[in-house]
Order: C-alpha cells, then sequence, then structure tokens
C-alpha cells in the first residue's frame, strides 16, 4: 500500500505533466504557429481542469467517505494557481511586454479579461493561506475563505464562455461539471 505522502507526490507529479510537456514543446520549437497563444490555451485550461478536479475532493469525500481524499483537494488547488500564474504571467510578458498602460486598460475594458482577473484575484490569497500556518491562524475564517474557490470558478468559467467567438461547446461542458459541483454542495452532509 502506498502512503499518503506518496500519493500526494504522484499526484502532483502527474500535474505536472502537462507544464513538461509544454516545455518540451517550446525548447524543440513544436508549439505551432502561434507559440503564445498555445501557451495561453494550454495554461488556461490546466487553471481550469485542476480547479474543477480540486472542488470535486468534497463531494467525492461526502460519497465515498473517505477523508484521505482531503489533502488532494489542496495539491489540485495549488497546482491550479500554478498554471493560473503561468497563463497570466504569459499574457503580461508575452502578450503585454509589461505595458502596465495598457494592462490596466485591458483589465476595466475588456469583459473577458476582467473575469479571467476576478477568477486569479480570487485564486491568489487561497494559495497563500493554503500552509499549515495560515489555516491554524486563520481557524474557522479559514473555510469561510477558501469558499472562494466557487467564485473563482464561476469567473474563470466565465472568462472562458465570452472570449469564445462562436462555438461554445467547451466552455458549456465546463459550465455543466461546476453546476453539477455546486449542485453537489447544496446536499446535506448525511
Ligand atoms: C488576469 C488573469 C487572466 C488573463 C489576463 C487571462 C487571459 C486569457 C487570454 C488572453 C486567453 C486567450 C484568449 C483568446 O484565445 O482569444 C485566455 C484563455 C483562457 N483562460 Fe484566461 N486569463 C486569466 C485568468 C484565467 C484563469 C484564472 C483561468 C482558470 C482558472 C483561465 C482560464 C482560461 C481558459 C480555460 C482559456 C481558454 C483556453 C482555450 O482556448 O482552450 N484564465 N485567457
Amino acid at each position: 500500500m502506498i502512503d499518503k505522502r506518496s500519493q500526494q507526490l504522484a499526484a502532483a507529479a502527474l500535474g505536472l505533466l502537462p507544464a513538461t510537456f509544454l516545455l518540451f514543446r517550446f525548447l524543440t520549437d513544436s508549439l505551432g504557429a502561434n507559440p503564445i497563444e498555445e501557451i495561453t490555451h494550454e495554461t488556461g485550461e490546466w487553471a481550469l481542469r485542476l480547479l474543477l478536479l480540486s472542488l470535486s475532493i468534497t463531494p467525492l469525500r461526502r460519497i465515498t467517505g473517505r477523508n484521505s481524499l482531503v489533502p488532494f483537494r489542496r495539491t489540485f488547488g495549488l497546482l491550479s494557481f500554478f498554471y493560473a500564474l503561468l497563463h497570466f504571467s504569459t499574457w503580461l510578458g508575452l502578450d503585454h511586454f509589461f505595458d502596465w498602460q495598457g494592462i490596466i486598460e485591458d483589465i476595466f475594458e475588456r469583459p473577458y479579461i476582467t473575469a479571467g482577473f476576478t477568477a486569479f484575484a480570487s485564486l491568489t490569497p487561497l494559495a497563500i493561506t493554503s500552509t499549515r500556518g495560515w489555516i491554524r491562524r486563520l481557524g474557522k475564517k479559514w473555510t469561510h475563505l477558501h469558499r472562494l474557490a466557487y467564485f473563482a470558478a464561476i469567473a474563470a468559467v466565465v472568462h472562458f464562455w465570452w472570449l469564445v467567438k462562436s462555438d461554445v461547446t467547451e466552455p458549456r461542458y465546463y459550465a455543466a461539471a461546476l453546476g453539477v459541483l455546486l449542485a453537489a454542495r447544496l446536499v446535506p452532509r448525511r
């Protein structure tokens, strides 16, 4: 039987595979005709997938009664933040070349960027307070604060929905998955 720590490490290593593959494609010049767009797409999608995966842990724990799943919520949450940070940094550095005026204008004037920024700004305090020290210091407030993860996921799905030009099939799948996760929260605990 593999111990808990190794299971978490294995989950983290698996979660880092897409980033490793992206780095490999970058180094071997195989990101296609528009590398910046490809990096933005890959990092954005993985940030959202991992956020939803992290939100699925609580309902899964309730259904299966397995408390051993709980640490994975943090692992997937931190991985989601890692991809969101890569995604945001790509946009800041490679799309905008750190032109702060253009960046601020975009955040306020383009609704899909406003939604993406809202998602990122909501994930940041969650990543910062994910350590044992913060959990202890914040006590009950920590649980309340970490409900922000649902808000971040809603903002991220809205961000995706608003940025696609015509075919909303993919954001619709994410919206449906998030809807199921939100509904699962409403089911009373046994
Ligand atoms: C300040 C924060 C953010 C900015 C500026 C931003 C910006 C962008 C941009 C420019 C694109 C590509 C748009 C296009 O193809 O025309 C994009 C795509 C995307 N972003 Fe973000 N984003 C932010 C935060 C987030 C966060 C926090 C998430 C998820 C948790 C996210 C998820 C996605 C997804 C899923 C896509 C679509 C990927 C695809 O086309 O397959 N974004 N974002």
